[in-house]
C-alpha cells in the first residue's frame, strides 16, 4: 500500500515553478493536463471509474455512481509558487484511505467517489474555486467563458484546448444530487493544530471572502521628462490602495486585507504606467464586515486617484459569504475521531462551494510553521498518516460498516 506521501512525492517534478520557487499548476495549463494523466492513472490502477464531468472536474467512482454517495477530494492546482500540500494532499488522502478501506476488506453500502476539482485557486483564470462554483451553479456560465488569464486566453479557449467543449460549462444538477455528503481533507493554513498539539482537526468554518479588481487609469509618460506637477501616475493611487487595505483591515476585528498581484502597463522602469491593475483580497468574519472593509477601501482608492487626476474602474471578481460547516456532520466526525479540535479557517475550499448545497464537512492535517500558498508549506509525513487514518475513519462511518 502507498502512503499518501509516497504518492505525493510521485508528484514533485510535475509544474515546479523554477523562477518563482515551489509549483505553478494552473487550471488547463500543461501541470494541470500531466496532473489529470496521473489522476487518471492511479484511480484506474485501484479499479475506480475515472469520468470528467462538464466543468473538467475528475471524478472517480467505486461502485456505480449514483445517489447518496459519499465524496471527498481536493484540488491538484496550485497558486503561483504555491506549496506541495495545499490541494494535493486531500487526493492523495483519499486515495490512500481507500487503499486502507480496501486493504481491511470493506465494502461500501453507498457509492464512494474521489473528486479532483478544476482551477480551485483561480491561479490562471482569476476566479477561485472555479469548477465547483460552475458544478454547483454559483458562477454564470457565460462570464466564466470569457474569463481571460494574464495572456488573453479565455477559459472557453483553454478547455477546447484541453478536449473539453466549453458550451458544457455550467450546473449539474443531477451529479450534485448524487453526492450525499462531501468531506475534503486539506493541509492546515494557519497555526491552529500546531498550537492545540493536535495532528488533525476538523473545520468549523470559513471567512467571507472575495477578490476585486481595481484599475487605476492616468497618462502614460516619460518618467523623466515629465515633471512631477504634470503627472497623472496611476501607481501613486495603486500604492495608496496597498496601504488602505492594510489600514482598513486593522480596524475590523479578525479581517485581512490583501494585494497580492499588481501590474502597470506597460511595465517599464522608465516609463510612468498608464494603467495599473491591483487586486485586492478581502476576508471578514461576516458580509457586512467584508462589505465595509471593501467599500472602505474602494473610496480611499477612489480620493487618491483624484488626487493625481487619474480615475479607479472597480470590478468585482469573486465572493464568497461566511460558510458554517454542516453542524451535525462535524460534531459527528469529531467525536468519532475522539475528540478531534474544531476549527475556523480563513482560506477558502471547494468544500465551502459544495457546504451550500450538501451537508459539507473538513478535515485538517496539521501545519507545523502554519505557512501557505508558499514554497515552505509543510506537514509531517506522520501527520499526514494520521490524516489519512482519520479520512478512512469518515467513510467508513459515512459509507456503511465493514464486512
Ligand atoms: C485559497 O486557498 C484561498 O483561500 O484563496
Ligand atoms: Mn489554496
Ligand atoms: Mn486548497
Amino acid at each position: 500500500m502507498t502512503t499518501a506521501i509516497a504518492l505525493l512525492e510521485t508528484l514533485a517534478d510535475v509544474g515546479v515553478d523554477r523562477l518563482r520557487g515551489g509549483y505553478s499548476r494552473h487550471g488547463f495549463d500543461r501541470a494541470d493536463a500531466e496532473l489529470r494523466e496521473w489522476f487518471t492513472a492511479e484511480a484506474t490502477a485501484r479499479g475506480l471509474d475515472v469520468s470528467t464531468d462538464r466543468n473538467g472536474n475528475l471524478w472517480a467512482w467505486w461502485g456505480t455512481p449514483g445517489p447518496n454517495a459519499v465524496v471527498t477530494g481536493s484540488h491538484l492546482d496550485s497558486v503561483p509558487g504555491g506549496g506541495a500540500f495545499d490541494g494535493p494532499l486531500g487526493v492523495v488522502a483519499a486515495l490512500s484511505a481507500l487503499d486502507a478501506l480496501r486493504a481491511e476488506g470493506f465494502r461500501p453500502t453507498r457509492p464512494l467517489a474521489v473528486v479532483v476539482f478544476a482551477e480551485e485557486e483561480g491561479g490562471r483564470f482569476g476566479v477561485p474555486c472555479l469548477g465547483s462554483r460552475l458544478l454547483a451553479g454559483t458562477l454564470d456560465a457565460d462570464r466564466a467563458r470569457n474569463l481571460k488569464d494574464a495572456d488573453g486566453t479565455t477559459l472557453a479557449e483553454a478547455v477546447r484546448a484541453a478536449g473539453l467543449d466549453p458550451r458544457w460549462l455550467g450546473p449539474e444538477p443531477e451529479l450534485v444530487s448524487r453526492i450525499g455528503c462531501f468531506v475534503e481533507l486539506h493541509v492546515e493554513q494557519g497555526r491552529g493544530l500546531a498550537d492545540l498539539d493536535a495532528p488533525v482537526g476538523v473545520a468549523s468554518s470559513i471567512l467571507a471572502h472575495g477578490r476585486w479588481r481595481l484599475t487605476f487609469h492616468g497618462e502614460g509618460n516619460h518618467a523623466g521628462a515629465t515633471p512631477l506637477a504634470d503627472r497623472r501616475d496611476p501607481m501613486v493611487p495603486a500604492a495608496s490602495l496597498v496601504l488602505a487595505a492594510r489600514r482598513v483591515a486593522g480596524s475590523v476585528p479578525g479581517a485581512r486585507a490583501t494585494v497580492g498581484r499588481l501590474v502597470p502597463t506597460p511595465g517599464g522602469t522608465n516609463v510612468i504606467p498608464s494603467t495599473v491593475d491591483v487586486w485586492l483580497d478581502a476576508r471578514a468574519p461576516g458580509d457586512a464586515d467584508t462589505r465595509h472593509l471593501v467599500d472602505d477601501v474602494v473610496a480611499a482608492a477612489r480620493e487618491a486617484a483624484e488626487a493625481e487626476g487619474c480615475t479607479v474602474t472597480v470590478r468585482e471578481e469573486s465572493y464568497g459569504d461566511t460558510v458554517i460547516f454542516d453542524g451535525g456532520l462535524r460534531d459527528e466526525l469529531t467525536s468519532l475521531l475522539g475528540g478531534a479540535p474544531a476549527l475556523p479557517t480563513g482560506a477558502g475550499h471547494d468544500a465551502g462551494v459544495l457546504a451550500g448545497r450538501v451537508p459539507t464537512a473538513m478535515l485538517f492535517v496539521r501545519n507545523p510553521t502554519g505557512v501557505s500558498h508558499a514554497p515552505a508549506e509543510h506537514a509531517e509525513p506522520d501527520d499526514c498518516e494520521a490524516g489519512v487514518a482519520a479520512l478512512a475513519r469518515v467513510l467508513t462511518h459515512l459509507a456503511g460498516a465493514p464486512c
